[in-house]
């Protein structure tokens, strides 16, 4: 299995570095250190890693003048994998738009054709466990027309019936291998496009009698994940809303710096992993960025290649940590990103002598 690396902007390159340790520990245990030039990792689990990196975001446009280089696309096409940091920041708010970190990350959800947008909250204190299933390259983030002119600016949110179909689809195969329940949010009291979108998710949801359907507006939606998370196992929704009701998901679990997310497309797509937090301008190159979005992310990446109990290994070093520290900052620590990889590894160390 071949991975791509995309460390990115502000804490994604520190992110990133930890999740790869984390990968390269779990497939390869000691012999991944030991393997020549560090590039290769093999061993006891039966997985075979290599990981290759390249410019993407902030770094590529000060480098080449794109967020997305031509031999950057080329490699995530060929890639088994992509795992990534985060972009943008402060340095590139002002460029222009196709020229912006994030105009490149869009762009290559879009030519990878990666349509379908897991996020996973869990909080097991709390009984919290619930999936988010965005739909990531439509609606209002690439709906034609769009423009800004001086003093009057617009954008199109748009859906068609196979966009919604195909997504709708993924929420109902994820809610039959959880609990069953599916929340489609919309804003269909309001928006012709949130009408579309409940009537073909009505549709599509006739032919399954394993998993159960209901509808909630998004501003409920907000409401309720606040105050009753519990009740929600899979939520279905839109580009735009779902960006937004995955933050507020973040704050059930403490921080946006532990939230992992899966990328998927049609198959052949390469699938992308990735946090579901930024840069982190304000934390970057302090050495305290939360790395457990993206182990989590990598933990992720495993399952999808079908290495099931190599990504249940670090899920419950993950969650031991999680529960007995040590914590970066903004989980109310004052560990460095270190300190939580090596307390990751060390976790996943005891647990294979005891098993
Ligand atoms: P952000 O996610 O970078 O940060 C929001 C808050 O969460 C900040 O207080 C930050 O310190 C904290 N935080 C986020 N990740 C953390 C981590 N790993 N450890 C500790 N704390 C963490 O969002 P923002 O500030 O709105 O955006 C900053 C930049 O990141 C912007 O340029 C934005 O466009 C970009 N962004 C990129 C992605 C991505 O690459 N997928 C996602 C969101 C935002
Ligand atoms: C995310 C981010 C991106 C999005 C931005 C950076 C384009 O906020 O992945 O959640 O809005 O999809
Ligand atoms: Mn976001």
């Amino acid at each position: 299995m071949h991975i791509l690396l995309l460390p990115g902007d502000g804490v994604g390159p520190e992110v990133t570095r930890a999740a790869r340790t984390v990968l390269e520990a779990v497939v390869g245990g000691a012999q991944a250190d030991a393997a020549a030039g560090g590039t290769d990792a093999r061993g006891t689990a039966g997985i075979d890693i290599t990981f290759s990196e390249a410019d993407f975001g902030g770094a590529a446009v000060d480098r080449t003048g794109s967020p997305l280089p031509h031999e950057t696309l080329t490699a995530c096409r060929e890639a088994d994998a992509i795992l990534l940091g985060a972009v943008g920041g402060p340095a590139w708010d002002d460029v222009a738009r196709e020229q912006r970190p994030e105009s490149g990350l869009l762009a290559l959800r879009s030519a990878l054709g990666l349509f379908a947008n897991l996020r996973p909250i869990r909080v097991p204190a709390r009984g919290v466990d619930f999936m988010i299933v965005r739909e990531l390259t439509g609606g209002i983030y690439f709906g034609q027309p769009r423009s800004y002119e001086s003093g009057r600016a617009y954008n199109t949110m748009v859906y068609e019936r196979d966009e919604i179909v195909r997504i709708a689809r993924v929420a109902f195969r994820e809610a039959a291998e959880r609990r069953g329940y599916v929340t489609s949010v919309d804003k269909a009291n309001v928006l012709e496009v949130s009408r579309l979108w409940r009537e073909v998710v009505v549709a599509e949801h006739a032919g399954r009698a394993d998993v159960a359907l209901a509808h909630m507006y998004v501003d409920n939606a907000a409401m309720q994940i606040v105050l009753r998370p519990q009740q929600f196992d899979v939520i279905l929704t839109g580009n735009l809303f779902g960006d937004i009701l995955s933050d507020v998901g973040a704050a059930l679990a403490g921080s946006l710096g532990v939230l992992p997310s899966a990328s998927v497309g049609a198959p052949g797509a390469t699938p992308l992993f990735e946090p579901v937090h930024g840069s982190a301008p304000d934390v970057a190159g302090t050495g305290t960025a939360n790395p457990i979005g993206a182990i989590l992310s990598g933990a992720m990446l495993l399952r999808h290649a079908g290495h099931a109990a190599a990504a249940d290994r670090v899920d419950a070093a993950v969650h031991a940590v999680l529960e007995r520290g040590p914590k970066t900052p903004d989980l109310g620590g004052t560990a460095h990103t270190g300190d939580v990889t090596h307390a990751i590894l060390n976790h996943m160390k005891t647990a294979e002598t005891v098993s």
